[in-house]
């Protein structure tokens, strides 16, 4: 990380875990349990139905409440969906889009995608993008190609200015949920990788400012070697966000890398 340039920030994605009672409890725990010195954000994102306990548990907290999804209408016939601006209207900042998982069960494409992050920064919601190959297409050597035309088309139509208010977060398909960590070189080169395509598409302030998560069985023991490649910026963090402990001690890592 380079904390010179840009956030440093720590998100823990619950996906489809945890009831509302057991919501407030971890959310409460953890409030009470932050390093003092405020040199990472922290965001939570939980299951829609969450979304209202976890604000209320941590209004005056500095922990920031993500959703997991949205829809990229503002309203409308779309049974099911949640909008952005329903999500604001929460007090909810941040939405997880196009994380691996939708892409692969739920048909998200790179065009919905797009779509998404536009109808999210409308209603005035921070998007956090998430981008990642597969195996398949690392061994094919693809990588870089891939996750560059995955930046480009999710970001198509979206101002330098606008990219004030994203976060990207780099998570290979292969390393989610499987227990197999990306290499912290790896991890570096791809955020790297994505830090020049920012560059190019947005010039070297952007892409200096932009804060670039890694994601994909991150856990206490591996944080710090990640969290020391200069272009990553944080993690997005799954498994291990759901043992208090386990977030914490990655939290501690990001605060003191
Ligand atoms: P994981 O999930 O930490 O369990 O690999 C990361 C994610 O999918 O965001």
């Amino acid at each position: 990380m380079n904390r010179k340039y840009r956030k440093t920030v720590v998100a823990g994605n619950w996906k489809m875990n945890k009831t509302v009672s057991e919501t407030r409890a971890f959310a409460e725990e953890l409030k009470n349990s932050l390093p003092r010195s405020k040199r990472c954000s922290i965001i939570l994102c939980v299951p829609f139905v969450n979304i209202t306990s976890a604000i209320k548990v941590l209004k005056d907290s500095r922990i920031a409440v993500a959703a997991q999804n949205v829809h990229w209408e503002s309203h409308g016939a779309y049974t099911g969906e949640v909008s952005a601006a329903m999500l604001a209207d929460l007090g909810v900042k941040y939405v997880l889009i196009g994380h691996s998982e939708r892409r692969q069960y739920f048909n998200e494409t790179d065009t919905f995608v797009n779509k998404k992050i536009r109808a999210a920064l409308q209603a005035g919601l921070r998007p956090i993008l998430c981008v990642g190959e597969t195996l398949e297409q690392r061994e094919l050597d693809v990588t870089s190609e891939l996750i560059a035309y995955q930046i480009k088309s999710a970001l198509s139509g979206i101002s330098a200015e606008e990219m004030r208010h994203i976060i990207i977060a780099y998570e290979p398909v292969w390393a989610i949920g499987t227990g197999k960590t990306a290499t912290p070189e790896q991890a570096g080169e791809v955020c790297g990788t994505i830090r020049a395509v920012l560059r190019k598409l947005y010039g070297a302030r952007v892409a200096r400012a932009t804060t670039i998560q890694y994601g994909g069985s991150m856990n206490p023991k591996n944080a710090s070697t990640l969290l020391a490649q200069p272009d990553v910026d944080g993690g997005l963090i799954g498994s291990a966000s759901l043992e208090l402990s386990d977030f914490l001690q990655i939290i501690y890592a990001a605060n003191e890398e």
